[in-house]
């Protein structure tokens, strides 16, 4: 892994044109078709969430591009009560995931895709996502790249829906404050707050990484409740 390595980027501040994109975003809908294997890995986690409940619950966690899925066992373990679903589209990270208590699931899929289907389920009402975690996404530090960062990009509004609490981590000051500033800009009436923070215990392996290199990290929270 690479991850302590502080990012560096060709960019000096937050992204110039942050207001125009995601105001653009918020009034169109993402049409990308959604393959047909993600769809399956949702039915995956479907099931098991069915399962989990037996019937009676709708809550769910989201571990959002949860790597190894540390973090999910984590949250799990928090969590008893609660089925957490990691997501990933790295099977070679994936694998490397330690034994999970009963309430984690980790599948592999592409998140662009899976949220639109997680969406589906909180729109009818039969999931309730009340935490959703964003630890350490790729940050596509380059300027040129900055529409692949998920709040420049059109899956922004979709991601917005998805969580009574979102919570993203990272290593990058840029990201987190553009991060807070497009939620502000897309979802005026949630509580944002954007700082920096050291982690007592670090809960994925990327931070364990920044940590260990004294990096700086940054977390943003909306809060919609
Ligand atoms: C920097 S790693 C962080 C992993 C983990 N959260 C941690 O803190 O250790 C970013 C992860 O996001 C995953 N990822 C990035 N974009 C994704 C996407 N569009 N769909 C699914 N996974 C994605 C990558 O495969 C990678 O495992």
């Amino acid at each position: 892994m690479s991850g302590a390595r502080a990012v560096t980027t060709n960019q000096p501040d937050i992204y110039d044109k942050l207001e125009e994109v995601v105001r653009k975003y918020a009034s169109t809908e993402y049409l990308r078709p959604i393959a047909d294997h993600t769809r399956m890995a949702f039915a995956e986690a479907e099931k098991f969430v069915e399962g989990f409940y037996k019937g009676s619950g709708s809550e769910v966690i989201l571990d959002s591009g949860c790597g190894t899925g540390e973090s999910t066992l984590n949250i799990a373990l928090a969590n008893p009560g609660i089925p957490v679903i990691g997501i990933d589209k790295s099977v070679a990270r994936l694998t490397k995931a330690g034994s999970a208590p009963q309430n984690a699931f980790l599948v592999r899929a592409e998140l662009l895709d899976f949220w639109r289907l997680v969406l589906e389920k909180v729109k009818a009402g039969q999931w309730r996502i009340p935490y959703h975690a964003l630890y350490y996404p790729n940050p596509w530090p380059k300027q040129s790249e900055a529409t692949r960062r998920f709040h420049l990009h059109p899956i922004f509004p979709t991601l917005l829906q998805l969580g009574d609490v979102i919570e993203l981590r990272t290593n990058w000051e840029i990201y987190a404050r553009e991060f807070a500033e497009a939620a502000r800009i897309a979802t005026p009436d949630c509580s944002i707050s954007c700082e920096a923070f050291e982690p007592e215990h670090p809960i994925t392996a990327f931070e364990r990484k920044y940590k260990e290199a004294r990096q700086q990290l940054w977390r943003v929270t909306i809060n919609h409740v």
